[in-house]
């Protein structure tokens, strides 16, 4: 039976306002781990994540992805409830060891038809397939081999790269390499609180590199292979701004920008590491070779930017946000909306974008089930507000090209567990039963209404 989502009387928050352009792209993004559940099924090899959830320590509240939202086994209701929120496309990702379980060589095709069904599903019913293929799950049996610090994994991804492109076809609407490289590579190589959960720089920054050319290579594979679907990255970028005007904090904020943003910005759109960066890491830059450069900087369809606040960066303390006087998500990260125009001015101002989409927003709130209904004030005004952001760039001249809502559904959110909620949609994790909170129904109504606006029907009534 289809999801069906009753209309009740939903708080409306500050409309966003103007009218999007025609064409312009509405979302909601998820990835394999966070949802899919079904860990060990059906020829599914082991994943980093799989892997460190087994550490004792490393999630707060010791919980793993082994079921999450059950995702694979209830793929036609939840098909049925992107439908139902009119999105024009949704973003997932695809779980590589489902599909390769070494990560080389064999491929899994039980693990394949998951990804075909999604994607069929998802064009009958009008929505367009945003594919991800590293959401940060990679195949352990690459990682028993170094991971992303050997340069052998780089080959092992494009291959993965084409193979998908192969099964999938020309089905998709688009094609991302990497979701937030510098979260792999910091919290995963030097920081160690996400999976693989190793402790060095040097070590981060080689992969940082690694994860880069894997990227430039696999989209010339992937263009030579007759892909024609629009291909990109997605960074997770923030303004890094000095807590106070001292010259120590606006030097501090200088390197974080670089370390954060410019790392990866500088090689994409002009091909070369920004040297004051490089000259900070000394003997703990990557090693880099002929060639590298010009493949990372292979010119992209589209930039994918996930925002979700800004950076207060100090030179002593780190930066205490209660100070700031900001609502603060569940997450204790600042409410900022006005900080996503001010990046997206300044990466149009900076770099010779191509168009940009926001590939992930939203925010975690406590939420309360009652009644059948959630009542997110909070989540509908984060999301209307920095909706509104997003056209306040466009009008700027900013060539936006999307906007996706993190998340479709409440998630395993990494080494928060199951505690924090993105969700527009309700989980229940005892019974798995969905709830389109209101912020689902505002979503829905405000695509509408941008739709009648523009004279369109939703993409799904034009059977597109
Ligand atoms: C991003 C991740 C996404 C989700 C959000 C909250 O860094 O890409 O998977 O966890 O944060």
């Amino acid at each position: 039976m289809p999801f069906s989502l009753p209309i009740h009387n939903v708080y409306q928050p500050v409309d966003p306002g103007q009218h999007f352009p025609p064409g312009f792209v509405w979302g909601v993004a998820t990835s394999a781990y966070q949802i899919e559940g079904a860990a060990v099924a059906d020829g599914k090899g082991e994943s980093i994540w799989d892997r460190f959830c087994r550490q004792p320590g490393t999630i707060a509240d010791g919980s793993n992805g082994d079921v999450a939202c059950d995702h694979l086994h209830r793929l036609e209701e939840d098909l049925d409830l992107i439908a139902a929120l009119e999105v024009d496309a949704y973003r997932f990702s695809v779980s590589w060891p489902r599909v390769q379980p070494l990560g080389q060589g064999a491929w899994n095709e039980a693990g394949l038809r998951c990804y075909q069904r999604l994607v069929d599903g998802l064009v009958a019913r009008g929505v367009r397939p945003y594919l991800t293929l590293n959401h940060w799950d990679l195949p352990q049996a690459l990682q028993d081999q170094d991971g992303w610090a050997n340069r052998a994994t780089v080959q092992h991804f494009v291959d993965y790269a084409l193979g998908m492109h192969r099964h999938l076809g020309q089905r998709v609407a688009a094609i991302t390499t990497h979701n937030e490289p510098w979260v792999i590579a910091k919290l995963g190589h030097e920081d160690g609180s996400f999976a693989p959960g190793l402790r060095s720089r040097a070590v981060a920054m080689q992969v940082a590199h690694h994860l880069l050319l894997s990227h430039g290579l696999a989209m010339q594979a992937l263009r030579a292979d007759g892909c024609t679907a629009p291909l990109g990255i997605v960074l997770n970028l923030s303004p890094v701004q000095p807590a106070t005007d001292s010259t120590a904090d606006a030097a501090r904020a200088r390197l974080e920008d670089g370390l954060l943003l410019r790392w990866y910005m500088d090689p994409l759109l002009r091909g070369a590491y920004p040297q004051d960066v490089l000259d900070h890491l000394g003997a703990d830059a990557p090693q880099v070779q002929p060639g590298d450069m010009a493949a990372i900087a292979t010119p992209m369809d589209f930039l994918g930017v996930n925002y979700y606040t800004r950076a207060v960066v100090s030179a002593d303390a780190p930066f205490d946000v209660t100070r700031s006087g900001l609502p603060l998500t569940d997450m204790g990260w600042e409410v900022y909306p006005e900080g996503l125009t001010e990046l997206l001015l300044r990466v149009h101002r900076d770099y010779p974008v191509p168009p940009i989409f926001v590939t992930e927003n939203g925010g975690a709130f406590a939420d309360s089930l009652a009644a059948g209904q959630v009542h997110d004030r909070d989540r509908t005004d984060y999301i209307a507000s920095h909706i509104a952001a997003v056209g306040a760039a466009l009008r700027q001249g900013v060539p936006m090209a999307g906007y996706m809502v993190w998340s479709l559904l409440d998630n395993f959110e990494w080494a928060s567990g199951y505690a924090k909620r993105f969700g527009i949609v309700h989980v229940d994790y005892a019974t798995q039963r969905r709830t389109a909170k209101d912020s689902a129904h505002w979503y829905r109504r405000f695509l509408q209404r941008q739709r009648s606006a523009r004279g369109q029907q939703p993409a799904a009534a034009q059977g597109a």
